[in-house]
């Protein structure tokens, strides 16, 4: 393996897709897929931090995502808990910092537990920024942003007699899951999909304007450290011009 250290992107954003179709291909119930989705997850998580990746986004739980079987549902979260429970010390102590994108208070309630608790465990660590988000929607942060907006000019009116009209990309992404409240997370630099789908399925969908994407054909569960440093290898060698040009090489 050959990364160009100095080109290493800052923000990993992963679709971790086909925990499912991995299921159904062995025969298996589909939370037995997301099982072994969540060990891939951990394997991905070692290997980001270890590479000095600053920041890792996984999707993990999305607003559509309630229209599935009670029973999986309940085994997602259900799993949270678990990694909580035995994965937690591991993460603290590869200082990694846990985050949330998402409006978690909806979750049932042992998993909401479990995961304020490694909010404030992780909340002074150093390393890695690993968000996961859950109960996500792109569009609904976007909803959320501008009426957060609305409210602060609102109450900027109220208070100080001072109305400002206009709203800046800088106020949209402040305002965003990403933003100030989760320590103004850059932008992804590359966004990965697992399983042979091609498509952003409402995530992240304001900050990847500008993101390098990848597709692969595996299957979440299979999804390994090896492919994952191969794919951060050929993001090193990509040329990305955010709508300019190629500054030439002094
Ligand atoms: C997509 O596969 C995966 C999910 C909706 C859930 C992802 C969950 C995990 C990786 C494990 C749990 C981890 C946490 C942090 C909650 P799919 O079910 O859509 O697969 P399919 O497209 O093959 O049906």
């Amino acid at each position: 393996m050959n990364i160009d250290l100095s080109n290493l992107p800052a923000h990993v954003a992963i679709i971790m897709d086909g925990n499912g179709r991995w299921a159904k291909k062995r025969m298996l119930p589909r939370v037995v897929g997301h099982n072994a989705g969540m060990e891939a997850m951990k394997e991905i998580v070692r290997t980001a931090s270890d590479m000095g990746i600053k920041y890792l986004t996984v999707y993990a739980f999305s607003t559509e995502n309630w229209k599935r079987d009670l029973d999986e549902i309940s085994g997602i979260f259900g799993l949270l808990v678990k990694f909580v429970a035995r994965d937690l010390a591991e993460l603290h102590e590869k200082n990694v910092r846990v985050r949330i994108f998402g409006d978690y208070s909806v979750i049932p309630e042992d998993a909401r537990a479990s995961l304020d608790k490694t909010l404030l465990t992780t909340e002074k660590n150093t390393g890695m920024q690993f968000n996961i988000a859950l109960n996500y929607g792109g569009r609904a942060e976007i909803l959320r942003a501008v009426n957060r907006i609305i409210n602060e000019r609102f109450f900027d009116a109220l208070s100080k007699g001072d109305y400002i009209e206009e709203v800046s990309e800088e106020d949209i992404s402040r305002c965003l899951y990403s933003g100030e409240e989760n320590g103004d997370v850059p932008d992804p630099d590359l966004i990965i999909r697992t399983s042979g789908e091609e498509r952003l399925s409402n995530f992240l969908i304001w900050q990847s304007a500008y993101s390098e994407l990848a597709f692969t054909d595996t299957l979440w569960p299979d999804f390994s450290p090896q492919e994952f440093k191969s794919i951060i290898e050929s993001f090193c060698k990509r040329e990305r011009r955010f709508g300019g040009r190629i500054t030439e090489a002094k």
